[in-house]
């Protein structure tokens, strides 16, 4: 096994020497730098110019944390549908020492919110109230995140990190073709879900190059630059927030804003084969199902097809399969919910779990049941980054669907999640991503909901050896689960293993998701008569990710399904 890696070692560090170092240009149109290998720093986001922000910082002498505080502010101006300050995330940090954190800023419930808060009084569930307006949105929770990790582990003041987010609200910023585009399909919403006109919503449709500028939301993060946390949980910004909620009859109080607390976790760290990795613990079921994935996978594999074939493809959609009923039946909030996370990482439970994959057939998901125990936008947006010293930090983020519930808090220019809809608005019914779940994920005052984010640190040998994660909703673990197997398995170069077409299965509904072209006829045919059933849907995730090479240089990789873009030196 060690022979082969060293074999695969030695022919990628051929192949990445080929690949000349750059620097994404500013000018518009932007050029999006897909891949680039560097000495000493990296950072991967969803936009240009927020990976130009993290990679300034990291020049100016800031750390890993500071470039990823200024990044996921200025993602908020930048980056409107899943860059934020009105939603929650969470962050993975691994310092050059080898120090570990997990935070969870994760949006929270309010207190007057309820169990049945989306259903009729026969019943029935609303899926409109949790997905789109005043009634879907959490507490938000990313200020204070970002306050709090740059408390802990930032170096530079914290009105640095803000400041070039405040310039881009204000000054504005040319819009890509992409963004353009996203914004006009969204001005309906906009308009249906605010009483004002947002920045986002012009009397002609936008095009490419016509500049965003958000005025109000530059004041709103003036306001945090100045009084850090305060100056979103307390004052002038708040004071707007809650005179939207009284507005348009929402749930969220001064009481619930001033009471918001991200919470640092205990890292969820695991080993499979030579490797250690590091990830996000519940209320994420994101790093227990990346766990369970690698662990059914198992490393002793010797697969006959490879990366795509028939073979690995059945047996990984059993897999996951197998982990979303867990997902379903037995992860939410640790702080409500009884999380059996020795029982769901047990390897014999594992294994048994196991027992009946057929090599040759589907299992029908209605007959994988969640393991017993005895003891009880897909809009999202990730960011990886090393600075030179070595800290590395993976940052997930986001207001759920793309720009949250549509809401604008008027007059502070900030838009506010729709992460009320992660929680299960009633057993059995499907959110946003076709999830289902049941009585752990209800909805409760002050709960956090169900998250599948997966940002990652991956260790080989005791030494950073990846920064990984995506947005996707319920797609983000088995998105991380392939790029981990394109990568350590089938040993794909990184640019292939983020760029490759990529395929879904949740247990419920019983079908395998596939992006256009993700697998060759002959593959989709095999898989068709083992009974699987086949569904192509648009892309799936936007992985970024950052790969220390055996030479020590870092090989940046940013999603080709967006603007995503990687910048370094
Ligand atoms: N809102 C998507 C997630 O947290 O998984």
């Amino acid at each position: 096994m060690h022979a082969i890696f060293l074999i695969i070692s030695l022919a990628l560090t051929v192949f990445y020497s080929c690949i000349a170092p750059a620097q994404p240009g500013l000018q518009f149109p932007y050029s999006t730098e897909k891949e680039l290998i560097v000495d000493s720093a990296a950072v991967v986001s969803a936009h240009p110019l927020a990976t130009r922000v993290g990679v300034d910082i990291l020049r100016k002498g800031g750390n890993a944390v500071d470039a990823a505080v200024a990044v996921q502010l200025a993602l908020a101006v930048v980056y409107p549908q899943a860059g934020n300050i009105g939603g929650g995330g969470f962050m993975i940090y691994r310092s050059a020492k080898g120090e570990v954190a997990a935070l969870d800023y994760r949006e929270k419930a309010p207190a007057a919110a309820y169990e049945r808060m989306y259903q009729d009084s026969l019943g029935n569930v609303l899926p409109e109230k949790s997905r789109f307006g005043i009634l879907a949105c959490g507490v938000p929770g990313s200020v204070d995140g970002m306050w709090e990790a740059h408390r802990r582990f930032g170096r530079l003041p914290w009105a640095t990190l803000v400041e070039p987010a405040i310039r881009l609200a204000d000054e504005g910023f040319p819009l890509s073709e992409r963004e353009a585009a996203s914004l006009n399909q969204e001005a309906e919403r906009f308009r249906r879900y605010n009483f004002s006109v947002p920045a986002f919503v012009k009397s002609e449709p936008w095009k490419a190059g016509d500049y965003l500028v958000q005025k109000d939301l530059a004041n709103t993060l003036r306001q945090i630059a100045e009084k850090g946390r305060k100056g979103f949980y307390e004052g002038p910004v708040a004071a707007l927030l809650i005179k939207e909620m009284k507005r348009q009859g929402g749930l969220i109080t001064l009481n619930d804003l001033r009471r918001y607390r991200s919470v640092w976790r205990k890292p969820l760290i695991f080993s499979w084969r030579d490797l250690t990795i590091i990830s996000m613990p519940p209320p994420s079921s994101g790093g227990l199902l990346l766990a369970q994935m690698l662990t059914m996978w198992g490393d002793t594999l010797p697969l006959a097809g490879g990366f795509h074939s028939a073979e690995a493809v059945h047996r990984m959609i059993e897999i996951e399969r197998r982990a979303y009923a867990d997902r379903a039946q037995h992860m939410a909030d640790p702080d409500y919910w009884k999380v059996p996370v020795g029982s769901l990482l047990d390897v014999n439970y594992l294994r048994r779990r196991m027992a009946d994959f057929n090599p040759h057939r589907a299992t029908p998901s209605t007959s994988v049941k969640a393991g017993i125990f005895s003891s009880t936008s897909e809009e999202t947006t990730h960011l990886s980054i090393v600075d030179p010293e070595g800290n590395a930090v993976a940052v997930t983020t986001t207001l759920n669907d793309a720009y949250g519930s549509r809401v604008v808090v008027s007059g502070a220019g900030f838009l506010l999640n729709n992460e009320m809809d992660d929680f299960s608005a009633k057993p059995g019914t499907p959110n946003l991503y076709g999830a289902i779940g049941g009585k752990a994920n209800a909805i409760a005052p002050g709960k956090r909901p169900l998250s599948s984010m997966t940002p990652t640190i991956v260790l080989r040998d005791g030494k950073l050896s990846l920064v990984v994660g995506t947005p996707g909703g319920t797609t983000i673990p088995t998105s991380v689960f392939q790029v981990l197997l394109n990568v350590y398995e089938f040993g794909l170069p990184l640019r292939e293993a983020v760029h490759s077409k990529r395929f879904h299965h949740q247990w419920m509904p019983d079908v395998v998701f596939l992006e256009e072209g993700a697998l060759s006829e002959e593959v989709r045919h095999k898989l068709t008569a083992m009974g699987h059933t086949l569904q192509q849907r648009p892309s799936i995730g936007r992985v970024e990710a950052i790969l220390r090479l055996p030479n020590g240089k870092l090989h940046a990789v940013a999603d080709d399904r967006g603007d995503d873009t990687a910048g370094g030196y």
